[in-house]
């Protein structure tokens, strides 16, 4: 693999859980979201806001940015040229989510560069009906993610990644064989094991007995069981997130925008 300081700076990030006191300037704040703004865009569909209240924020970090998926304003500028928005929610989510992805990862990157740390915060979905109050959201916005940042006050190990012959396929999506499975679960579980990730985060996601045994401690509790359990047990009613969607004005099985 060719080494550079774009790529070391790629491959060296960790997600940050804790900051020092340090407050990013305006210029490194305007730097970072600048740098997101010039992320590809399908439709520049994203939008931030940033919160800077250390006591509200997640991991006492202090800014966070609400990653927005933002029709309303692509809805503004249409209306200034004639035109209403067609287009499904759905067709316009899926470029709104990328677009909005794009972005953080550019701040994601740019914040690094800058010696600062980030992390995604993913129920922002959850929050949508306490966000738009507390944040004056309009219908149309939807909140995708919440993005932590600050200067470091942590430096934890790289962790691991599949392997690439799990992750890249030539021409054909390969078959999965049991043993490249095994293999690649191995690699990411013996990788979070040998960090102690879930020990010293003192967290399993716990089963109730009704759904089976639990069996693991942290001497072999790791990744693969751990994300197993995540979309095994979290998010199963489709409800929860159809709500959130009602609530911004962008329910998915509605064909054309509302109101
Ligand atoms: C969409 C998304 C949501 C995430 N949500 C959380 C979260 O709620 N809490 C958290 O501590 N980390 C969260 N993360 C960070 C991941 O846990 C982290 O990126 C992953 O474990 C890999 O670790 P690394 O970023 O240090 O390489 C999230 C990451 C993404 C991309």
């Amino acid at each position: 693999m060719i080494r550079n300081e774009v790529v070391d700076s790629l491959m060296n990030r960790r997600s940050i859980r804790k900051y020092t006191e340090q407050i990013p300037s305006e210029e490194e704040i305007l730097t970072v979201v600048r740098a997101g703004q010039q992320a590809p865009f399908a439709m520049q569909l994203g939008s931030v806001i940033i919160q800077r209240n250390r006591e509200t924020n997640f991991f006492n970090a202090p800014i966070q940015f609400i990653i927005l998926c933002d029709l309303h304003r692509m809805e503004k500028v249409m209306k200034i040229r004639g035109w209403e928005r067609e287009a499904s929610n759905i067709h316009s989510l899926l470029f709104g989510v990328q677009d909005a992805a794009y972005m953080a990862q550019n701040m994601v990157t740019a914040a690094e560069s800058l010696g600062m740390g980030s992390c995604y915060i993913g129920a922002a979905p959850y929050m949508a009906e306490k966000l738009r109050q507390d944040c004056n959201i309009p219908d149309h916005v939807f909140p995708l993610v919440i993005l932590s940042m600050g200067f470091p006050a942590e430096d934890p190990p790289v962790r691991p990644r599949y392997p690439m012959e799990f992750h890249l396929f030539e021409e054909k999506y390969q078959e999965l064989t049991d043993e490249m499975t095994e293999n690649a679960m191995a690699v990411m579980d013996q990788g979070y094991l040998a960090q102690n990730y879930y020990r010293n985060a003192g967290f399993m996601i716990p089963i109730s007995d009704k759904v089976k045994e639990e069996n693991y401690t942290f001497d072999n509790y790791s990744w693969t069981e751990h994300i197993s359990r995540k979309m095994a047990l979290w998010g199963t009613d489709p409800e929860e997130l159809g709500k959130s969607l009602r609530i911004c004005r962008l329910a998915v099985d509605e064909p054309a925008p509302e109101g």
